[in-house]
This record gives structure tokens, C-alpha cells and sequence, in this order.
């Protein structure tokens, strides 16, 4: 990571922020000033900075949002700065200090709930997007991604290298890697491989103090954090350095559709006492939604089985014959390809589009519009009974376009302990749920019919998955799930959604946050809460009754 691998003396930058008080006249134009003046910053920052008034502004600003019921927003960012170097990271951060602005990072812009580009109050976006380098070490198996670049372009950098190496991540090509790896980021080789965060072996990030640090400087606490906790309660992360994975020359994939009418919920049901027991280089997603029959000339609901599997199609038939001949896959449902190639195919299943492409459409940005959507997220311990998947079907039939997707567990996600890194949801899940609900129209009455629509969703599947707490999906962000105050919020009540995304891993990231920014700068709808003294104090003595207790 030599490109990063510089560090500031920041004393005198501290006395330069904190010598004026801060002041709210004119604060874009002041901050702007700031950021110009700023100690050691390099002179492309003149080039980097956009207020609203630049023409340039809202395409930068709509560039990477991708979910349309953000696309209105009623505070917009009184400034976004596009960093070309860490320096102009570091002046943002301290500038929006000095002038009572907060930050919000944005890397790929696929929040679910806008957080990288929304705020109530207000805010400057820090939008990395000029900050893609990946450097592929082959010998080593081992790669340097700055935060900024997409999945798609750390995916077909390393196939330019290397046909037998991969890294176990996301499937949509144009989710970014900042936000992603420090989520979770889960894909088809999760169950071998884990989860991106699981594979990530240092990180530079850039503190409150304006500091950047790497995981030595940064030390295992906060390192810990960033791998599951997300990225936005701490700092900005310029870069992850990642272990890449061996993957076979050859891979199959497949694609299958059954309807009702074919036994989709029969075959469904197996899946579910087999999808986290089979071979690990197997992995099969089943998304289930509405589709138009044309033989039936009427709705019907639909399972795909979309699957990859790390090895070729003579080996694969006669492992799906013993674990699921339900599904009937026939050697002609299968393709043969290379790992890059089965990341185009599972990028064309997520788009609908059938066309055999190159693996150059991984670096197309704005090849993933976002729609206007709200999506959800569970985790499920136990096999739905069939009532319970007739019930989930008919709801689908409430909404023009309602998706599920179920995600196979298992494998090496139930070898790695809960503790190991802050992403906590582990052994014992079948499979996790996505859920999604997308609509065309505009307007906040049509936006509470369908969002109304999947809360009512959630509501039904409350029987059927995890419980106290109900899992969810940092990286499939949710606010139904609870939201801080604007302002202080305390554990406790930030435990109402901490405890679900986080498990029991959530005091201990909140401890990490305490210790990293005590004074809360970095903070958003769901961001890790600070402790109070007296928070910590019940903490540690919790700990020392804990230790008698033994
Ligand atoms: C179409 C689509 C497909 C998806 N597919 C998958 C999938 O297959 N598997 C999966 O696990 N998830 C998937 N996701 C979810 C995705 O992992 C999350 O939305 C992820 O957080 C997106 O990262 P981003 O950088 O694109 O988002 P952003 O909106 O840029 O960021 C998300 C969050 O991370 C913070 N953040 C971003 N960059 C930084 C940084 N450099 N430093 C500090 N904080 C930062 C933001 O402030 C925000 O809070 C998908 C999402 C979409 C929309
Ligand atoms: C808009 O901002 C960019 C980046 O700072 C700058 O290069 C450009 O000159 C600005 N345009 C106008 C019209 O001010
Ligand atoms: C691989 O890592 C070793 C040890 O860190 C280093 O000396 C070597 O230069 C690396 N190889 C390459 C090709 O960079
Ligand atoms: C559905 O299952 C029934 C009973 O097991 C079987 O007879 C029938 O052939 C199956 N239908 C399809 C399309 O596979
Ligand atoms: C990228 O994808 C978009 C949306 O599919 C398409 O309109 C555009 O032409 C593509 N750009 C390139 C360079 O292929
Ligand atoms: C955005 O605002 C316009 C103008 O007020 C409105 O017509 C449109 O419906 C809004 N879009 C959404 C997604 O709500």
C-alpha cells in the first residue's frame, strides 16, 4: 500500500482548526475556505470541491444513488468533496469540525437507506469514488483496494492477473468496497470462504483527529470494528488490503426456474434441510417473485435456483442428484466458465438480462440504476413450514414487485466464532433473507403503501426466523429496526437496533467508538453510540461480577 504510506505530524494543524471559534454565517463558502487553506493540503484540492452552486453539482451528487427514494432529498450536502489523496480527506474531516458540519462517507452509494448521501442536518459528503487503485500481488495472493473502487473493478482487476484466484464478496458489480467489506459482504463463495471482511488483513483509515492509520497504528480494537461494524461510526477508510482465495480454472453455473405449478415449494422445502449441509463449493440462492406466465396468461410465483459451483459440471450432477433431485438439474441448465465468468452471469441473473457479456461490463458504474426501493433483512435457524411458504407467496401477490432472496449458510461461515471479527450472525442459520420491494410511481403516498406493504412482511415472518434479538443485515441497512436521537442516544436505546445487526458483539463496538471518538463526530441514523461514564462504569462492573462468577 505505498501509495498510502505517509503519515502527518498534526499539532500544528490542531492549533490552526481550533484557535477561531466555530461560526454558522456562511459556512459553505467558510468551510471551503478552510479546506483551501489548510496546512500541506495539495493544490488539487481547488479541483475536488463542489458546493451547490458549481454546475457540476448535482451530477456528482446523483452519480451514485442508487436507490430513487432518496433522489429528492430535502437537505442536500452544503459541499461534496471527490479526495484525490489523503490529505484532502483529512482537511474534510477537520474542516467540517471546525465549521459544525457533519460527514457522510460515500464509496458506492448502495445504502439502502441513503446514509452515504442523506442527512437531516447539515453535512458534507466525502465521495471517494476517485480513489479506485487495486494492486494485485499474485505471489503473494494478496491485494491492495482503496476504498472507493467498485466490486466489479477489484473482480476483473484480479482476473487480469490471475484465472485461479478470486475474493469471496458481493455479487452486484457496482457496490463499492467501502461500504461493502466493512458491512459484512457475503457472495457465492461464502461458504467456502467466509465473508469479504473475513478476508481482509489490514486497513488504512483516517480518524476523527485526522489521522490516518494503519492496523498496527489503528490496533486490533478499532481493526476489529471496521470488519462488520461498518465503517462510518469511526473514521474513513482510504484502503483494505485483502487475501485473495484460490478458485478452480473451471466453474459451473446455473440458473433454474420452477413455478408452483413445478413444485417450487416442495423443492424449497428440501432446499432448506440441505442448502447449509452440502459441499462447500456449492452454493445455491433461491430468489422467489412474481412473474408473468405467458402459457397461463396470469401471474404466478416463481423460485429461481441460481447457483455456482466451484468445480465442473461432471462432478456437480451427481452431487445435486444425491442432495436435491427435487430440482431436476439437467447437465444442459449448467454452464462451464471461469470464476470472472461467474461473476458476469450472476450480475446478469441480479439485472434480469439474459445477453452473454464480457467481463468489461463490471466496470461500467452506471450499469446498476438504482430503483425506488426498501428492502429488509432475517436470518432463519429453523426450516419454514410449507403453510408458512404459502403464506410468504401470497403476500408477494399484494405488490407489482416483491422479491426474496434466501441465502445459504454454512460451510466456513460456521467454522469462524461469533467474536472473531464484529460481523457476529454465524453458526446455526440455514439461510438469510432478502427481502425487497420495488415501485415506479413517485410520491410519499405511494411510498407508504409499499413500504407499509414489506412491514407488513416482516410482521408475517416474525414466527418463522431468529429471535431476542431478531437478526438483520447491517449492510441491507434498515431504520424500521430503531434509530438513534439526533444528538446523544444512549446504549440502551441504541441496543433496540445494535443488539439485531451486531449481537453480542455490539458493547464491545461500542466500546472500540468510545475509545476512538469519544466526542461522537462520526455519527449517523445508525451509528455505534459512545458510552457514557457511567455506562462504562456498569460495564466494568459487570466484568469484574462476571469474573467472580467463574
Ligand atoms: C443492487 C445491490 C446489490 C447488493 N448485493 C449485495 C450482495 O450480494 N452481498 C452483500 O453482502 N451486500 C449486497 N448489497 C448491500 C451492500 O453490501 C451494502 O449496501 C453496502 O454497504 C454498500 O457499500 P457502498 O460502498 O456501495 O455503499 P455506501 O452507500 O457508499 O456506503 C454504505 C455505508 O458505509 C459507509 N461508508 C462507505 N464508504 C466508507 C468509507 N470509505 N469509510 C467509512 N465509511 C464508509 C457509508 O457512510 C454508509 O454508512 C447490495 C446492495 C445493492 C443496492
Ligand atoms: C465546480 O467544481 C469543480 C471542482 O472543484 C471545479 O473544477 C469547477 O471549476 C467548478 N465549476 C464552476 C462553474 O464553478
Ligand atoms: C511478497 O511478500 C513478501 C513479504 O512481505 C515480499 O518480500 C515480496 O516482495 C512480496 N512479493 C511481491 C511480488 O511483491
Ligand atoms: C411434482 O411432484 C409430484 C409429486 O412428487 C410429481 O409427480 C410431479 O412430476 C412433479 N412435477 C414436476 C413438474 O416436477
Ligand atoms: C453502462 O451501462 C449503462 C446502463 O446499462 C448503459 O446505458 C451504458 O451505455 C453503459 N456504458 C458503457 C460504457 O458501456
Ligand atoms: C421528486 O420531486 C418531484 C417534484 O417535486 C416530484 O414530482 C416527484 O414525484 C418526486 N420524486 C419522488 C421519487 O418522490
Amino acid at each position: 500500500m505505498k501509495y498510502l504510506s505517509f503519515y502527518f505530524t498534526f499539532a500544528t494543524v490542531v492549533t490552526f482548526l481550533f484557535s477561531f471559534a466555530p461560526h454558522s454565517l456562511d459556512t459553505p463558502q467558510k468551510f471551503v475556505q478552510c479546506l483551501y487553506n489548510y496546512p500541506f493540503i495539495s493544490n488539487s484540492i481547488f479541483d475536488v470541491v463542489y458546493t451547490q452552486t458549481n454546475s457540476s453539482y448535482f451530477s456528482i451528487l446523483d452519480m451514485s444513488i442508487r436507490n430513487s427514494r432518496f433522489s429528492n432529498l430535502s437537505s442536500k450536502p452544503r459541499v461534496i468533496v471527490t479526495p484525490l489523496d489523503v490529505s484532502h480527506i483529512q482537511a474534510t474531516i477537520m474542516c467540517s469540525q471546525r465549521h459544525g458540519l457533519q460527514i457522510r462517507t460515500r464509496s458506492g452509494g448502495h445504502d439502502y437507506e441513503g446514509l452515504s448521501y442523506v442527512a437531516e442536518v447539515p453535512f458534507v459528503i466525502i465521495d471517494i469514488f476517485n480513489l479506485r487503485q487495486i494492486t494485485v500481488d499474485v505471489e503473494n495472493r494478496t491485494a491492495s483496494v482503496q476504498a472507493g473502487a467498485t466490486l466489479g473493478e477489484l473482480y476483473y482487476t484480479i482476473s487480469q492477473k490471475s484465472k485461479t484466484l478470486g475474493f469471496p464478496a458481493g455479487v452486484c458489480a457496482t457496490v463499492g468496497t467501502g461500504g461493502h467489506f466493512s458491512g459484512g459482504g457475503y457472495g457465492f463463495l461464502m461458504r467456502k470462504y467466509g465473508l469479504a471482511a473475513d478476508n481482509i488483513i489490514d486497513a488504512h483509515i483516517i480518524d476523527v483527529n485526522g489521522n490516518l492509520l494503519d492496523r498496527k497504528a489503528m490496533g486490533e480494537g478499532l481493526f476489529w470494528g471496521i470488519r462488520g461494524g461498518g465503517g462510518a461510526s469511526f473514521g474513513v477508510i482510504v484502503a483494505w488490503k485483502i487475501k485473495l482465495v484460490p478458485v478452480p480454472s473451471t466453474v459451473t453455473v446455473f440458473n433454474v426456474a420452477r413455478t408452483l405449478e413445478e413444485n417450487a415449494t416442495e423443492i424449497i422445502q428440501k432446499w432448506q434441510l440441505v442448502a447449509n449441509q452440502l459441499d462447500e463449493r456449492i452454493f445455491i440462492r433461491v430468489d422467489v417473485k412474481k412473474v408473468n406466465s405467458v402459457e397461463h396468461g396470469k401471474q404466478i410465483i416463481q423460485a429461481n435456483f441460481v447457483s455456482m459451483f466451484l468445480g465442473g459440471v461432471e462432478e456437480l450432477i451427481p452431487l445435486m442428484q444425491k442432495s436435491l433431485p427435487e430440482l431436476g438439474l439437467d447437465r444442459k441448465d449448467c454452464t462451464e466458465t471461469n470464476w470472472i465468468g461467474s461473476v458476469v452471469f450472476a450480475n446478469a441473473v441480479l439485472l434480469g438480462s439474459t445477453v452473454n457479456e464480457a467481463p468489461e461490463v463490471l466496470l461500467n458504474r452506471s450499469r446498476f440504476l438504482g430503483r425506488i426501493n426498501k428492502a429488509k433483512s432475517d436470518y432463519v435457524r429453523k426450516p419454514i413450514p410449507i403453510d408458512g411458504l404459502q403464506g410468504l407467496w401470497s403476500l408477494l401477490y399484494e405488490v407489482p414487485d416483491g422479491e426474496l432472496q434466501f441465502a445459504p449458510y454454512g460451510g466456513r461461515m460456521d467454522e469462524i466464532s461469533e467474536s472473531e471479527i464484529s460481523f457476529s450472525h454465524r453458526s446455526g442459520f440455514i439461510f438469510h433473507i432478502h427481502y425487497m420491494v420495488i415501485w415506479e410511481e413517485e410520491g410519499d403516498e405511494v411510498a407508504q403503501r409499499y413500504m407499509n406493504w414489506i412491514r407488513k412482511l416482516y410482521k408475517y415472518m416474525e414466527p418463522y426466523v431468529s429471535k431476542s434479538p431478531r437478526a438483520a443485515y447491517l449492510n441491507y441497512r434498515d431504520l424500521d429496526i430503531g434509530v438513534n436521537n439526533n444528538g446523544y442516544t444512549s446504549y440502551n436505546q441504541a441496543s433496540i437496533w445494535g443488539l439485531k445487526y451486531f449481537g453480542n458483539n455490539f458493547r464491545r463496538l461500542a466500546e472500540v467508538k468510545t475509545k476512538v471518538d469519544p466526542r461522537n463526530f462520526f455519527r449517523n441514523e445508525q451509528s455505534i453510540p459512545t458510552l457514557s461514564d457511567e455506562e462504562n462504569y456498569i460495564n466494568s462492573n459487570h466484568v469484574v461480577s462476571t469474573i467472580e462468577t467463574k
